[in-house]
C-alpha cells in the first residue's frame, strides 16, 4: 500500500515547479513535505491528486500504475487532497457538500448519507449539524467536513496543504489527533507546510523541497538547524538591525477618530522618518483600521492625520499617493493583486509609462528588470495568481516606489517561508535606510521585536501602549495584547 512517486517533472514556461521528485511513503506513515515558497509543494500535490497533470512521471500505489488525470479517478483510487486554498463551498447544507460527488448524482440516497455523515463524524469527534448552511461554518469547520467526506469516499492517502492557517488552536489539536489516529489506522498522510515545528510535532518522516527538487529527507527527530539548513542554505538569520538617525515626522495623527462601523480608533501619535513602528494586538483590534486611515482609504470623523507637513485628514486617497504613502495590504490577491493580469501587466499599471499607449515592448522589458531584481519566481506572462505568497509578496513590493515617505503593510510576512519572510524585511529596512518610516501590524510578535524602534499595543480600538521594543518581551507584550495595563 505504499504511494511511489518517480521522476515527476511539471514545467510553467521557464520555471520547474517540479524538476524530477521521486517520493516513496509506506502505509501508516505521517509524511512532512517542508519547503519555502515556490519550492513546488502544492504542485506535486496536485499532481498525486490529479489536479493537474505532470509533464512526465509515473505514480503507483498499492502496486498499481496510477494514471491518474482528475481528482475524481484519484479519489476512486484512494487518494485525496485539502487544498491549501480556502475550500470553496457551494450554497447548500453541509449534508449537501457531504455527499457532493458521491455515486448517483442527483438520486443520492440522502437518508443513508444523513446517516454515515453522523457515523463518520462520531468516528472522528467531529461535531456537524448536516442541516446547516455551509457557508456558516468556520474555516477549521470546513476543513473537518471535507477531511469527513474524503475518508467516507474511500480515501487511504489523505494529502493536506498547509491546513493550518486559519484555523483555531483547539481545531489545530484535534487535526492533529485525527490525522494521528488515520496514521494508526494505516492510512498514508501527508503534510504540507513551512512550519517546522508543526511537521517536528506530528511527523514520521520529512522530505523538504526547494526550487523543484527534493533536497533531503529525514526521519524526525532530527535537530532544528539541521531542517533548517536544508530549507534555506545557509542563510544567517535575523542580522543586526541597522541603526539610523531619525529624521523629521513623517506621520503625526492628533485626536484622530475613525468614522468606520469596525472597529472604532482613537488615536494619537507620530512617527518620524527612518523609524518603524509595529502595531500589536488581536485581529481586529483597530490595527487595520489604522493604516487604512493613513493611507487614505477609510473616512477620518475627526482630527488631523498630518503627512509630509500637511493635514491630509478627509483629502482624498490620491492626496495621501502624492505624498508618498504607500500602503500593502494583507490580502494580496484580494486587495493588492488583480487576478487574471500578468506580472507584467501590473508593472503597466504603474510603470513609470503613463502615455494613452501602453508601450508592450517597454512594460516586457521593466517586468524582465523587475523579476530579476525582485528575485520572482515566475515570467513577465504568468497571472497573479499563479504566483506562490512568497512571490506575490515580492511583486507587490515590487510595484512600491523606492524611498516611499511612509510605507504602510499589513502582516508583510504572513504566510511566508523564513528566506522570503527575510528577504521582504532586507528591502522594508532599505527603504528604512534611505528614509522611509515604516508602519506595520504583524501577529508575530518575534516580528514585532525584531524590526520594530517602537510598538504600539492595540486595544478594543485603541493605542494603549507605546513601548520601545528594545524593552518589549513577549510576556509583557502578550498582557498588553490581552488589555493589561499595569
Ligand atoms: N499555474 C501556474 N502557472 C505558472 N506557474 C505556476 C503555476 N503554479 C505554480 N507555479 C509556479 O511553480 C512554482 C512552484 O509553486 P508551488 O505553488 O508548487 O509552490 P509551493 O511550494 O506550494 O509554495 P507556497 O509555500 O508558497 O505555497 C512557483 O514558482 C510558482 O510560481
Ligand atoms: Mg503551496
Amino acid at each position: 500500500m505504499s504511494l511511489v512517486l518517480r521522476n515527476i517533472h511539471k514545467h510553467y514556461g521557464s520555471v520547474r515547479a517540479n524538476d524530477g521528485v521521486d517520493l516513496e511513503i509506506a502505509p501508516g506513515e505521517l509524511h512532512g513535505l517542508l519547503g519555502e515558497n515556490g519550492a513546488g509543494k502544492s504542485t506535486l500535490m496536485k499532481v498525486v491528486s490529479g489536479f493537474i497533470a505532470a509533464d512526465s512521471g509515473s505514480i503507483e500505489f498499492d502496486g498499481a500504475p496510477l494514471g491518474v488525470a482528475s481528482p475524481r479517478v484519484a479519489l476512486e483510487h484512494g487518494i485525496g487532497m485539502l487544498h491549501q486554498d480556502p475550500l470553496v463551498f457551494r450554497p447548500f447544507s453541509v449534508l449537501d457538500n457531504f455527499l457532493l460527488g458521491s455515486a448517483g448524482g442527483v438520486l443520492v440516497d440522502r437518508k443513508g448519507g444523513r446517516s454515515s455523515l453522523a457515523e463518520m463524524a462520531a468516528r472522528y469527534g467531529f461535531d456537524f449539524d448536516p442541516d446547516a448552511d455551509a457557508r456558516s461554518l468556520t474555516v477549521g469547520e470546513r476543513q473537518q467536513l471535507e477531511i469527513t467526506r474524503l475518508l467516507w469516499r474511500g480515501a487511504r492517502v489523505l494529502i493536506l496543504d498547509e491546513p493550518t492557517t486559519g484555523i483555531s488552536e483547539p481545531q489545530r489539536v484535534k487535526l492533529f489527533a485525527v490525522l494521528r489516529q488515520l496514521a494508526a489506522e494505516r492510512l498514508i498522510v501527508i503534510f504540507v507546510s513551512h512550519k517546522l515545528e508543526e511537521v517536528e510535532a506530528l511527523c514520521h518522516r520529512v522530505t523538504v523541497m526547494s526550487r523543484g527538487r527534493v533536497v533531503g529527507r529525514r526521519e524526525l527527530p532530527t535537530p532544528r538547524h539541521d531542517l533548517v539548513r536544508l530549507m534555506f542554505g545557509d542563510i544567517t538569520l535575523g542580522g543586526a538591525r541597522p541603526e539610523v538617525t531619525l529624521g523629521d515626522p513623517a506621520l503625526s495623527l492628533r485626536g484622530v477618530a475613525a468614522r468606520t462601523r469596525g472597529a472604532p480608533l482613537h488615536a494619537d501619535l507620530t512617527v518620524r522618518r527612518g523609524e518603524v513602528l509595529g502595531l500589536a494586538g488581536l485581529e481586529g483590534s483597530g490595527q487595520r483600521t489604522f493604516l487604512r486611515l493613513c493611507a487614505g482609504l477609510d473616512p477620518v470623523g475627526s482630527g488631523t492625520i498630518v503627512i509630509g507637513g500637511h493635514d491630509l485628514a478627509g483629502k482624498p486617497y490620491r492626496r495621501f499617493l502624492d505624498a508618498g504613502v504607500h500602503y500593502i495590504p494583507a490580502g494580496r490577491l484580494e486587495e493588492g493583486l488583480i487576478a487574471g493580469l500578468s506580472v507584467a501587466e501590473h508593472f503597466e499599471l504603474v510603470g513609470p509609462n503613463r502615455s494613452f499607449m501602453v508601450d508592450r515592448g517597454a512594460a516586457d522589458t521593466l517586468a524582465a528588470e523587475r523579476i530579476a531584481e525582485f528575485s520572482i519566481k515566475g515570467e513577465a506572462a504568468t497571472t497573479a495568481e499563479a504566483l506562490s505568497g512568497g512571490n506575490q509578496q515580492r511583486l507587490l513590493m515590487a510595484m512600491a516606489p523606492d524611498h516611499p515617505v511612509l510605507l504602510l503593510m499589513e502582516h508583510p510576512t504572513r504566510g511566508l517561508d523564513l528566506g522570503s519572510a527575510q528577504w521582504v524585511w532586507d528591502r522594508m529596512l532599505r527603504s528604512r535606510a534611505g528614509g522611509t518610516a515604516i508602519v506595520f501590524a504583524s501577529s508575530d510578535l518575534e516580528e514585532l521585536q525584531r524590526y520594530s524602534d517602537r510598538i504600539a499595543v492595540f486595544y478594543e480600538g485603541r493605542i494603549i501602549a507605546v513601548i520601545p521594543a528594545s524593552t518589549a518581551t513577549s510576556s509583557s507584550l502578550g498582557l498588553l495584547i490581552g488589555g493589561v495595563v499595569s
